[in-house]
């Protein structure tokens, strides 16, 4: 586990390493001028609107009017997002975070929430080919930009991703919870780079964390896959 912190926070090697700011959260909030109270409240306002009747109707819950005024920009607008080769059309907070958006809005689940706060990659989804931490992602920066979620990489027929059935075969996930972020991980790596070296495999995948400690069993599918393609 030590060894893969150090190797995210190294920066080092040809990799792109998971954004952890690229949709400009930080930014964000510091144009905005809001309280880190406000933006936490506003974070958590659009999940909720989810858990509740947010998913179904579309509005937030548990949130009155004039607490949604009081976030920062606190106003749904309408967005169109290139979803996994499609357009989708979404209401966003301004403070809405990609993660947030994808599974409570647009139903996609297969992209986890760990830490929230750009440290796990279980949340990693592909923006323009490029791993970024979609929890640390704000909705509104990547309109425009192609994203891929897990979900994405099934077939026409629904045949799993190579990488997918390399981590099956090598039995790569133990609880299985960090396997979708392993996954993007993985597969943006070998199209960038389609016979890495172990290492090379190891440094691609630092940025995301595995509570079981299956390291060995990812890096195992990663090669598999790559021999496979
Ligand atoms: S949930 Fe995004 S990095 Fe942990
Ligand atoms: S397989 Fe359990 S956290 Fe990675």
């Amino acid at each position: 586990m030590a060894e893969e912190k150090t190797a995210v926070t190294a920066g080092a090697g040809p990799y792109p390493e998971p954004q952890i700011d690229a949709g400009g959260v930080v930014a964000e909030i510091g144009r905005s001028k809001a309280s880190r109270r406000k933006f936490i409240k506003g974070v958590i306002a659009s999940g909720a609107a989810v858990s509740s009747a947010g998913y179904v109707f579309g509005g937030l819950s548990g949130c009155t009017p004039a607490e949604q005024a009081a976030a920062p920009g606190g106003v749904e607008r309408l967005l169109s997002l290139d979803v996994n080769g499609q357009t989708r059309r979404v209401d966003i907070l301004p403070n809405e975070t990609l993660a947030m958006t994808l599974r409570y809005k647009l139903g996609l689940t297969g992209t986890k929430l760990g830490c929230d706060r750009g440290e796990c990659g279980a949340c990693t989804v592909l923006i323009d080919g490029v791993p970024n931490y979609s929890c640390s992602t704000l909705t509104h920066m990547v309109r425009n930009r192609a994203i891929r979620t897990v979900e994405g990489l099934e077939g026409p027929n629904g045949e799993l991703h190579p990488v997918q059935q390399a981590m099956i075969d090598e039995l790569g996930p133990q609880c299985g919870f960090c396997t979708p972020g392993q996954i993007m991980s993985a597969v943006a790596l070998l199209e960038t780079n389609p016979n890495p070296t172990r290492d090379e495999a190891r440094l691609a995948m630092s940025g995301n964390l595995c509570r079981c400690g299956a390291y060995d069993h990812y890096l195992n599918s990663v090669m598999r896959a790559a021999q496979n393609a």
